[in-house]
């Protein structure tokens, strides 16, 4: 049983394989958070919460208020006392405010089922804790939900928020999870950036301000990620203590942590309340997201690899989540928007000559004028000016090659020179009277309008239906500002942001039902929805528009902290490169797309002979690891950040027989010897082959291999292959 629950004490141990978490009643009245780390057998730690020291209100009922203010919490609500960050806070129909919650009753349900609407995690090897609270005044409801897997080391927190009274009323907080917990000289680690640099790893010292990751864009955004880790101040990838949470949210998130006078830290993650509200009718709920929680006594490698490990067995759609992906050709920095059905036929003869297995045709397809980024979106038909004989003509020639083939969708935009708009320029999200700002020339639809999602998913239903499209690019290029819905009521408008991440669910949960076999990939605008949420529905995710590979050293190291090597997309550009005009060799631009999910994204008839030959022994080579890129187990060796001269990773299989080693050196140190990397990950007892020659496990982890040193920008492939104890 991985969840016990001990009466004498009132208290309940969620047991994963190396950490524990107890929560237990206080007073009679309150849900305490008791303990968070490495697995303990005892279950009664209530001495933690320092009854003798916080002056209990069953004690001394005049300090209530010294109790509510550090009294370690699983829920806390607001304006009762507790002067931390808080998770509920709701406003009744005549502007009151105040809620506190009492413990009912618990229940444990064994596995983990899905929830319609919401992505979630889900198993079978799992059990649920379910704890009820009740607010008597405001007649609310509270289902504090954390499930435990057998086989990962994490704890998925929500909350039901239920009104059970007559009255309607407001939340206008509704988070995930909070964690109090003590951890002395910690750090905080999130993650920030911008387009073309996304999901870089900073890390700040934790006094006494508060520190946050958030989001009011509509979606995470490039420059935050639904993250954050309270670590001990030496940990490292290997050692230290860890508190990691993220959101399994694709919209507005905020995590926040801080540390009160006492020192006692507190962290709080869950849909971000500066743009939310949400009324709640006479029995109606409401369902927060997922939020994860990781403990981690081994550092920021334990860490990084439970949230894999979840992600790809509790999370990621079962059907694509071990299946090779298709090694595929982009026409976006090939082509943009000036191609026709020759060019496009062109790339694909040539493509599936060297051993690429799927063509997607980017932006510009649709509409009567997607020539530039002013037009076509919402126009889902296609435009016979550039291909003539449309989509069916352009897959029944892809076809006859053995050419599988994909498309690229914007379905949550709108422009103003579209059949669309001229039909329904209320769909737009804008508000009264005021035209909403462009981004890119394009305005966001209205995805709380069910009429509008019909529209969308019955445009994109229509054509997967009618021609042998496997893969689909969602993408989404712009913030969502100047909300304002002309579908919903006035008291209902708080409710938008949440509703639109609620839409693209819905959209890409019905696509997924109707066409299980569809591979979707989500993008906006590169890695500005990277998120939990978004893994739910898609394997992979576009990570970056910077495909420079020095530029996607940092920025696939930040992804990967989070999410599985094998959910990065990834692709070989041009070189120079559009975006930051480094030139890089076609071999290092190779090495560094393994890192995920491998294709091209340059027009292939125009490389030079010398390159195009090569794509075939890359392609193999990616084939040979493919499986060790889907299964196998993550290593962070190296962080150009951090020696700004190199980097290494290294994946490894679950029996540690198969693995494999990339190195970049960045920027050369004159007069230097080669350089010393220690492996990790291997088994110690067994021997391997690198390069030919024969190293035992330990050797090549505690002594390490010499890798020498190449030109700057040059990657090194290295291939792991176990012979045996
Ligand atoms: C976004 C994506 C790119 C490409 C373009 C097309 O920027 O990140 O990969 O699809 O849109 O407009």
């Amino acid at each position: 049983m991985s969840i016990t629950y001990n009466d004498r004490i009132k208290a309940w141990k969620l047991d994963t394989p190396n950490t524990s978490y107890i929560l237990g009643v206080v007073d009679e009245k309150y849900l305490a958070h008791i303990y968070f780390g490495a697995r303990v057998e005892d279950d009664n730690l209530s001495y933690l919460l320092r009854p003798e020291e916080i002056v209990p209100p069953s004690i001394k009922p005049e300090e209530q208020l010294g109790f509510m203010d550090t009294v370690q919490l699983e829920y806390p609500c607001q304006g009762i006392g507790d002067f931390r960050e808080c998770c509920l806070a709701l406003k009744g129909e005549d502007g009151q405010t105040g809620c506190n919650l009492i413990y009912k009753g618990y229940e444990i349900i064994n596995g983990k089922g899905r929830i319609k609407g919401l992505p979630t995690c889900f198993g079978d090897n799992a059990q649920t804790l379910v704890i009820k609270m009740t607010d008597e005044i405001s007649a609310l409801e509270v289902s504090l939900s954390f499930t435990v897997f057998e086989d990962c080391d994490a704890v998925i927190r929500s909350a039901k928020i239920q009104n059970t009274g007559k009255r309607a009323f407001y939340l206008e907080r509704a988070m995930s999870a909070c964690l109090d917990f003590e951890l002395e000289n910690c750090e905080i680690i999130t993650e920030c950036g911008a387009w073309a640099r996304e999901h870089i790893i900073e890390r700040t010292k934790l006094n006494h301000a508060a520190v946050c990751a958030e989001s009011i864009r509509g979606e995470e955004g490039h420059d935050a990620m639904p993250f954050m880790a309270v670590v001990s101040g030496n940990a490292d990838q290997n050692s230290g203590e860890v508190y990691a949470t993220q959101l399994v949210y694709a919209g507005n998130f905020l995590a926040k942590v801080k540390k009160n006078p006492h020192d006692q830290i507190r962290m709080v993650i869950g849909i971000n309340p500066e743009t939310f509200t949400w009324k709640l009718e006479s029995g109606q709920s409401f369902r927060t997201p997922e939020a994860i929680l990781v403990y981690s006594a081994y550092g920021l490698g334990h860490m990084t690899r439970t949230f894999h490990d979840l992600f790809r067995n509790h999370l990621i759609r079962q059907d694509w989540v071990r299946k090779e992906r298709p090694i595929l050709i982009n026409n976006w920095e090939a082509t943009y928007f000036d191609f026709d059905k020759d060019k496009l036929l062109e790339i694909g003869r040539e493509a599936k000559k060297r051993g690429i297995e799927l063509q997607v045709l980017d932006d510009g397809w649709f509409g009567y004028n997607r020539n530039q980024p002013s037009g076509g979106l919402g126009d889902w038909y296609v435009n016979e000016a550039k291909l003539e004989g449309g989509l069916k003509g352009l897959t029944d020639e892809l076809d006859k090659m053995g050419m599988k083939f994909g498309l690229w969708f914007e379905p949550e935009m709108i422009c103003e020179d579209t059949d669309l708009y001229k039909k329904h320029p209320e769909w737009v999200v804008h508000q009264k009277g005021r035209i909403p700002a462009r981004a890119r020339d394009q305005w966001l639809l209205d995805y709380s309008n069910p009429e509008v999602r019909e529209y969308i998913f019955e445009s994109m239903a229509g054509i997967v239906r009618s021609i042998p499209v496997v893969y689909i690019k969602w993408d989404m290029n712009r913030a969502i500002s100047d909300v304002g819905s002309d579908y919903l009521p006035a008291d209902r408008q708080g409710e938008i942001w949440h509703r639109h991440v609620l839409g693209v669910y819905e959209i890409q949960e019905r696509l997924t039902e109707e066409f299980p076999y569809l591979l979707i990939e989500n993008c906006s605008s590169g890695g500005a929805r990277f998120d939990a949420g978004m893994l739910y529905y898609s394997p992979q995710i576009w990570c970056s528009d910077d495909m420079d590979p020095i530029e996607r050293l940092s920025i696939q190291e930040g992804t990967a902290m989070l999410y599985p090597v094998s959910t990065i997309g990834s692709h070989i550009a041009k070189s120079p490169n559009d975006i930051s005009w480094r030139s890089v060799s076609f071999e290092s631009r190779a090495v560094a797309a393994m890192f995920g999910t491998f294709g091209y994204e340059l027009d292939i008839t125009k490389l030079p002979k010398e390159e195009v030959e090569q794509i075939p022994g890359q392609i193999e080579r990616y084939k040979s690891i493919r499986k060790l890129i889907l299964e196998g187990n993550y290593y962070r060796l190296a962080s150009y950040r951090e020696t700004k001269e190199y980097d290494a990773y290294m994946i490894v299989s679950n029996d540690k027989k198969e693995a494999f080693m990339v190195y970049m050196q960045v920027l050369s140190k004159p007069n230097s010897l080669s350089r010393r990397v220690k492996l990790q990950g291997l088994d110690p007892e067994m021997h391997y082959d690198v390069n030919g020659v024969t190293y035992g496990g330990d050797v090549l982890m505690n002594a390490g291999i010499l890798i020498q040193r190449k030109k700057d920008f040059e990657a090194q492939f290295v291939r792991l292959k176990g012979k045996g104890k």
